[in-house]
């Protein structure tokens, strides 16, 4: 099946090819969903444009389109309204007959994408010894979102965790390591550093406190570049230590990954420069080497430059930026690469983007996008931090969410006078707080900062993981309830759409691919909630209007039909957003 709007488009273009001729073929139709339901479903405005270029008024252009419009069979006599918009809306019963396709069609109507692309996400991407902050939370949740969304549409995803594992922090580290832990290198697996954190704190002060030292970690850089077979140890031992705090997170929130941090793209970083000096793009300045790039600017409105090679010939952060562009192109096949930070960072991809393609790094065919999101604050409306000020740690965040969660739970169960297994309490309260962070993350414009409260995340009302959560499990109520197995729905039940909130649900349902296809356009997850959001709030009208289990047959088929794919939508669509449902809570 094909979205609806898709469906009107294609007739609009046949009617255009047929009142203006072949060179119309392409044109776009321009149809958006009516801004009002007074006006309708849709709207068609391409008449407005056309009438230019026609030599005619908008009004008639709209005349001519409707002569030669094919439509019956989906939509009602179509109207032209105001200067020359077409108004469209559905008739009942092509909704009838798209909804029934939807009763054996476990993908509800989304299709895959043809043809399939290979996509990179790069996402989560913390940094080695270093803790992982919300900003990473973020990233994850949104990367992993993306990820299963462009998933679902069968596009082949790669969903690369490009951790911070390389750079002269590690000399420090190494040094540290050799100093405090000397017997380390020997019994490696017996290591357990505890808190990578308070260890790099610790490496810091002796930094900062000793010549020598600092020395030592400069030396320790270099023999670690150079591959001295200890110091790879050493690094390697912190790498694992991290990774291991890297995984309880991505277990407890459910994320796949593949870890090829900037320490993989080292042995193509010294070809990088080679390339950049063959195109004849590099400069050097200050003794280290650079692009010059445009349309950046420093205050005095100089050109700034990007650099590539330090002036003690280390590489940076872009230069491996650059080396992993090439390798998923060259190596990966990929065509579209999509890197999920916060928006601080969205003058480095800008960067990066120009010198990779000034380098012919990065062909026409193969896009680029920085998923930059705003800020997590706290509720004093500044940075989130910890009441002492430090950073908020990831694990603690999640088992206080879970915390507020099962005290709500049991503050409902009391009021409610329920008795339930501590099993179920558990597993309840764990999904409900997880899915809660989740959510709270997804359901804004990734692009705002937003506040961080438990309070409003768990709140039962609202744009939230409970209400949503809730919605799926008040429909898997009614088959328990009148003993229905919604399975035993099939595509020749019978679907009869009368009451006003009947086909506002109807359409609502049939939305979901749209959504879909604007989410993996524009990667806003947001979308999608208020999508899901809407669709929940459009099955509670309906089911305050229309009974189910009462109505007579064949409207009481029909009505169950309605409940159970709003119940498989909000399914599907919380999966996409990487939160499962619950059948009761
Ligand atoms: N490690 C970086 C950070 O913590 C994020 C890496 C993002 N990915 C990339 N290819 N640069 O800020």
């Amino acid at each position: 099946m094909t979205a609806i709007i898709q469906q009107i488009k294609e007739r609009f273009s046949q009617s255009l090819v047929k009142s203006f001729g072949e060179n119309f073929a392409d044109t776009d139709p321009l149809i958006v969903a009516a801004s009002n339901p007074r006006f309708g479903d849709y709207q068609c405005n391409i008449s407005l444009s056309l009438a230019k270029e026609l030599k005619q008024k908008p009004r008639e252009v709209a005349a001519t389109l409707l002569k030669n419009l094919e439509i019956d069979d989906l939509c009602q006599t179509p109207e032209i309204a105001g200067p020359g918009f077409i108004n469209l809306t559905l008739k009942p019963s092509y909704l009838e007959t798209q909804l029934k396709d939807l009763i054996t069609d476990n993908r509800l109507g989304v299709v895959a994408a043809n043809p399939s692309q290979k996509i990179i996400v790069d996402f989560s991407s913390p940094n080695i010894a270093k803790e992982m902050h919300v900003g990473h939370l973020r990233s994850t949740i949104i990367g992993d979102c993306i990820a299963r969304i462009l998933e679902f549409r069968h596009h082949q995803v790669i969903r690369l965790n490009h951790v911070g594992d390389w750079g002269t922090q590690f000399g420090m580290l190494i040094t540290y390591l050799q100093e405090a832990h000397p017997s380390a290198l020997t019994q490696a697996d017996a290591l357990d550093l505890g808190d990578l954190v308070s260890f790099y704190k610790k490496a810091k002060i002796r930094f900062d406190e000793d010549e020598n030292f600092k020395e030592t970690a400069r030396q320790a850089v270099v023999k670690l570049q150079s591959g001295d077979p200890q110091s790879r140890q050493a690094w390697q031992l912190l790498c694992q230590q991290s990774r291991r705090e890297f995984q309880k997170i991505y277990d407890i929130l459910d994320i796949k990954l593949t870890e090829r941090g900037e320490s993989f793209y080292n042995p193509y970083l010294e070809a990088i420069i080679r390339e950049l000096d063959q195109q004849g793009l590099l400069t050097e300045d200050n003794g280290a080497l650079c692009v010059f790039l445009d349309g950046f600017t420093n205050k005095e409105g100089e050109p700034l430059p990007l650099i590539v090679k330090k002036s003690d010939g280390g590489y940076n952060y872009a230069t491996t930026d650059l080396a992993a562009i090439c390798y998923r192109v060259r190596q990966d096949k990929a065509e579209r690469i999509i890197y999920v930070t916060d928006a601080g960072q969205a003058n480095h991809f800008a960067q990066v983007f120009q010198v990779a393609k000034k380098a012919g790094f990065l062909p026409d065919n193969v896009a680029v996008v920085h998923v930059a999101f705003g800020l997590v604050l706290g509720e004093d409306g500044k940075k989130l931090k910890t009441r002492s000020g430090e950073t908020v740690k990831l694990q603690e965040l999640l088992d206080q969410a879970i915390a507020c969660s099962l005290a709500d739970l049991e503050k409902r169960l009391a009021s409610e006078e329920r008795e339930e297994t501590g099993d179920f309490i558990a597993k309840t309260a764990e999904t409900v707080g997880l899915s809660a962070v989740k959510y709270a993350d997804l359901s804004q414009n990734r692009h705002s900062n937003y506040v961080f409260s438990y309070d409003k995340m768990l709140n039962l009302q609202g744009n939230t993981a409970p209400y949503m959560l809730y919605a799926y499990a008040r429909v898997q109520s009614i088959s328990r309830e009148g003993g229905i197995n919604f399975q035993d729905l099939s595509a020749n039940s019978s679907l009869i759409l009368k009451d006003e909130s009947e086909l506002i649900l109807a359409k609502q349902l049939l939305q979901l691919p749209e959504v879909i296809s604007a989410v993996e356009e524009d990667l806003l997850p947001n979308r999608l909630c208020d999508y899901l959001y809407e669709l929940s709030k459009k099955y509670n009208r309906f089911y305050e209007n229309c009974p189910v289990l009462k109505a007579a047959e064949p409207i009481k088929t029909s009505r169950l039909v309605l409940c159970d794919l709003t119940a498989r939508t909000l399914k599907l669509g919380l999966s996409l957003l990487g939160i499962p449902v619950l059948e009761r809570m």
